[in-house]
């Protein structure tokens, strides 16, 4: 007769942001800011305690990149929860190519430069995470429907009119939900999870104008007014599915 294991509990922090959400379609027990605020201890403790995970996804994350440097919460979100939870909890803490700076692809054991705090903060997380016993999983790139970055927005601003869109840099553009499905299995230390097919925004964005018969709104500039990035922070290996065969689907999504 055959026999059948329990499914594994994997509880999410975060759970309202693009990824935390992935994770919910996929069977994770997700906790949002309101259910969860990861900075409150006393309150992750008790949540464990209730609900007793096999494993958490740390999702939860101060993610606006520049926002990082000056935000007074960045620390006790991007590094001392995350740290938290892992000495509690079997926990993967999902990273960021942003650990690395050029040139790329860099695999999993690259020597990590970050150019800016939040490279930094998740540098920390990451030492900090491994230390207590727990998963890194690097990734970069996320699009997916409900996002608020440009590649899950890049549909509703074309058709809202003309889009600005850096060309020359490389990048991956990682679907939430491929991602989710990667996470779901349990990977030991440190590991990449990016999508396949390299592209700059500017190509990404084109393909977008033709799928949706919107050709000529896209204009290539060569620089952004942000802080720093990476030179180069491709990741390798890729092995999620690439961004050319998600991306109809995401321009599908009313
Ligand atoms: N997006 C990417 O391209 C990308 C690339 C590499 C790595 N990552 C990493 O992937 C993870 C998920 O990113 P994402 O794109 O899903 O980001 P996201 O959409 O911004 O989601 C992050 C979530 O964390 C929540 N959060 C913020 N402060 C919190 C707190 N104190 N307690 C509990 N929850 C809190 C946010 O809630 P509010 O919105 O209510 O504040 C938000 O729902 C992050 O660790 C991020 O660093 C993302």
């Amino acid at each position: 007769m055959a026999k059948w294991a329990a499914p594994l509990k994997i509880l999410v922090t975060g759970a309202a942001g693009l990824l935390g959400s992935a994770l919910v379609r996929r069977g994770a027990r997700g906790l949002d800011r309101n259910a969860l605020d990861v900075r409150d201890h006393r309150a992750v403790e008790r949540i464990l305690e209730r609900e007793r995970p096999d494993r958490v996804v740390f999702c939860a994350a101060l993610a606006d990149v520049d926002a990082c440097a000056t935000d007074p919460r960045a620390r006790a979100i991007n590094i001392e929860a995350p740290v938290f939870m892992a000495g509690l909890v079997p926990t993967t803490l999902v990273s960021t190519n942003y650990v690395f700076d050029g040139p790329g692809p860099h695999s999993p054991a690259d020597h990590r430069r970050p150019v800016n705090a939040y490279g930094r903060q998740k540098v920390e997380a990451e030492d900090g995470v491994l230390a207590a016993g727990g998963q890194v999983v690097r990734t970069g790139w996320l699009f997916g429907p409900g996002g608020r970055n440009f590649p899950s927005r890049v549909g509703e601003l074309l058709r809202a009119g003309e889009v600005r869109a850096l060309a020359g840099w490389p990048v991956q553009p990682t679907w939430a939900d491929d991602l989710a499905a990667a996470l779901m299995q349990s990977t030991p230390g440190i590991s990449h999870a990016i999508g396949q097919g390299e592209t700059t925004w500017f190509d990404f964005a084109k393909r977008a104008e033709v799928l949706l018969g919107l050709e000529g709104r896209v204009r290539s500039v060569e620089a952004l007014d942000i802080g720093p990035r990476p030179s180069d922070a491709r990741l390798s290996p890729a092995t999620l599915p690439s961004w050319e065969v998600r991306l109809p689907e995401l321009l599908e999504t009313p």
